[in-house]
């Protein structure tokens, strides 16, 4: 007996080195037969003496039962995201913004940036315990059984590995699998796959890990969450530590000392972009030393030590075949060009925006012209030029329509902007953008309250705004054709889920002028509650970050106009009430109720403030017995006295950035 036990354990561990070998170090050392004949044999010994059972056998890659849903998992740190750029001289400013902040002795590490589904790995002692998708960022799906099945993910971590490590990294499918996989759907007549993000996260998703298993996804690590019992200074430290531990990184990363090299590095990355069996669609940039990335610090949800600096576009020709002209959310109405469809990066691209008539102009564009469109990761893809050498002179202009094409009414231009506008603010097609963009995935996230279903509640007058989403009944639905009562019930708990969403998303699906995700971000960051946002004056908004003056006019004249106050009153009275959102910067002052006084050494009060909140921590405007500290500057007040007699403890601004650290 002892003899099959010694054999399994030699097995076991030369799959896990063949494994390391072949992921880790880029260094096979087997062949494919015989790593399956090892695996094979290894499966039927596992089967026939079921008492040498061990949960971290490379044969537990091969995935659990299918399961019925996956469970939530919370994230200890959340999963952030990265700002974009898009140029050199983007580039630039942030560069020099980094400078400004922690001189010029630091170092960049540069990584390609994959395009695929972020995840978390969770090792304890060694272990690995838990996979997660991103999710909102705080809270993912457990997928752990399907992300076992990546050869590239060990079980068990090798060396000298620390008690507890959450890893990051990028979950991706091959350039060849995405294609295949989106024309079988293109032919199935289902919806593609709209990048290989979204196929490397349908294959993860998938409820049975034998599907999943069955799609050629592998892991790149590049970053960490919360790591217990091991120390490095910097970034390219840690990335050296995850391959002694078996995890994979990629081999394209440098560490780069200027400008220079950091452009040179993107330029040579862009390169190698296509002899990739993977999509990547830029690189990262991070500061490595990891004191220099602390005292950068964060900006709502991103760092201010790393930036994803992303490729130009991927190009294809194709013909032009009509333009249809929609009525956008603000009345803007925009052309569309109907293409021959054409497949750009494994994408099928049948439609591309012509974003206004002085493009049309510009370009000299006619129906029946060849075109080059462009398309650029989630954007929506662009007629970039015409080939006018490939006329036949059959093409034929294209004219702006003078009235709506939805509700008959004038269309107007006017001097200052180039769009044409529906002056109608009823537009039936208007609203009904107005609410697909409330219910949206990065709105509101109504889930199966797609842009369809909209439509068709908008056409039965079961909706009229935003508020009477929330007073829809399973029987309202079930007059419905083709809506059974459970699917019926399904769609309105969506809706009434999202009753207590994030305020970020909140002022976000509010569709306010100008007003993206991150400007959404930084409004509830700043106004923490969606009284003072609605009550914030011009002068109150410029203070937010990365608010200037056409903003917040276009905010004040959202939030002071009746008939959305009315409507923001109805959302209140159905029981909406948006949460102010969590803090980005980790937890360190959870709890804590902070008062600042007086003048700081290089923070302004309003930075101080941010800065207390980003950690979780709360600041009040006036000390009293539930106040934890006073953070205290030169000059101090009133406050001070007030402290001192409620023995309330005092900190100063290095005290404060200590216990933040
Ligand atoms: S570092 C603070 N490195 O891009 C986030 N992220 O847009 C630190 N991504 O959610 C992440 N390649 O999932 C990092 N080499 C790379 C990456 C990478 C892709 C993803 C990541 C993140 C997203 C942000």
């Amino acid at each position: 007996m002892g003899s099959v036990k010694t054999r399994i354990e030699q097995l076991r561990e030369q799959i896990s080195e063949a494994n390391y070998k072949y992921y880790v170090l880029d260094q096979p050392t087997i062949s494919d037969e015989k790593y399956d004949a090892l695996f094979k044999e290894l499966l039927e010994l596992e089967k026939k003496h079921p008492e040498f059972a061990d949960l971290t056998s490379p044969t537990h890659k091969v995935g659990g039962a299918p399961l019925e849903r996956f469970s939530k998992y919370r994230h200890r740190q959340p999963m952030l995201s990265l700002q974009n750029i898009y140029s050199e001289e983007e580039l630039t400013e942030f560069y020099e913004r980094w400078t400004g902040v922690i001189g010029d002795k630091f170092s960049v590490v540069g990584e390609p940036k994959f395009d695929g589904l972020a995840i978390e790995l969770v090792y304890e002692n060694g272990l690995l315990t838990v996979a997660s998708t991103r999710g909102d960022g705080e809270t993912g799906e457990n997928v752990t059984n399907n992300v076992k099945t990546i050869r590239s993910v060990p079980l068990k971590l090798r060396g000298n590995y620390p008690s507890l490590l959450e890893v990051r990294g990028e979950i991706i499918i091959l350039k060849e699998d995405f294609e295949k996989i989106n024309k079988e759907r293109a032919k199935a007549q289902e919806p593609l796959f709209a990048n290989p993000r979204n196929a490397a996260a349908g294959s993860i998703r998938q409820l049975d890990p034998q599907v999943t298993a069955k799609r050629h996804l592998d892991l790149f690590c590049h970053s960490v969450g919360t790591i217990e019992g091991a120390n490095f200074k910097t970034h390219w430290e840690m990335v050296k530590m995850f391959s002694q531990w078996g995890l994979r990184t990629h081999s394209l990363k440098r560490e780069l000392k200027s400008l220079k090299e950091i452009q040179n590095f993107f330029l040579e990355v862009e390169e190698q972009r296509e002899s990739l069996p993977y999509e990547i669609d830029g690189i990262v940039l991070k500061v490595n030393e990891l004191n220099n990335q602390r005292e950068l610090g964060f900006v709502a949800r991103s760092p201010r030590w790393a930036v994803a600096y992303k490729f130009k576009a991927q190009e294809g020709i194709t013909e032009l075949k009509d333009v249809h002209f929609q009525v956008g959310r603000t009345g803007v109405i925009t052309p569309v060009a109907v293409l021959e469809p054409v497949w750009i990066g494994g994408v099928e691209v049948k439609s591309a925006t012509l974003h206004n008539e002085d493009q049309i102009k510009s370009l000299g564009i006619k129906i029946h012209d060849t075109v080059v469109v462009k398309r650029a990761g989630d954007v929506i893809p662009n007629v970039q030029s015409v080939i006018t050498s490939k006329r036949k002179g059959k093409e034929k202009a294209i004219h702006f329509p003078t009235k709506c094409p939805s509700c008959g009414d004038r269309v107007v231009t006017s001097e200052e902007e180039v769009a044409h506008r529906c002056i109608n603010v009823a537009c039936p097609a208007r609203l009904a953008e107005t609410l697909k963009h409330f219910a949206s995935k990065r709105a509101m996230n109504i889930e199966g309250l797609g842009d369809k279903w909209i439509d068709i509640l908008l056409e039965k007058k079961l909706i009229r705004h935003f508020s009477s989403l929330y007073d829809l009944t399973p029987e309202m639905l079930q007059t419905l054709e083709r809506q059974g009562e459970r699917s019926a019930q399904k769609l309105v708990d969506a809706i009434q889920k999202t009753k207590n969403n994030t305020l970020d998303r909140f002022i976000f699906a509010l569709g306010i002028r100008f007003v993206g995700e991150r400007t959404a971000e930084l409004l509830a960051l700043h106004f923490g509650s969606l009284k003072s946002f609605l009550e914030a004056k011009e002068e109150d908004l410029l203070k937010v970050e990365e608010v200037g003056e056409k903003v917040a006019a276009a905010i004040v004249q959202f939030t002071t106009d009746k008939k959305n106050r009315s409507e923001i009153e109805h959302l209140l009275e159905k029981g909406v009430r948006p949460k102010s959102i969590k803090t980005h910067g980790g937890t360190a002052l959870q709890g804590l109720t902070f008062v600042i006084t007086g003048t700081l050494p290089s923070l302004s009060r309003d930075e101080a403030a941010d800065l207390i909140r980003t950690h979780g921590g709360k600041v009040t405007g006036s000390v009293s017995k539930n106040t934890d500290y006073l953070l205290v500057g030169e000059d101090a007040g009133s406050k001070l006295t007030k402290a001192r007699e409620l023995k309330v403890k005092e900190i100063s601004e290095a005290e404060l950035k200590a216990l933040i650290r």
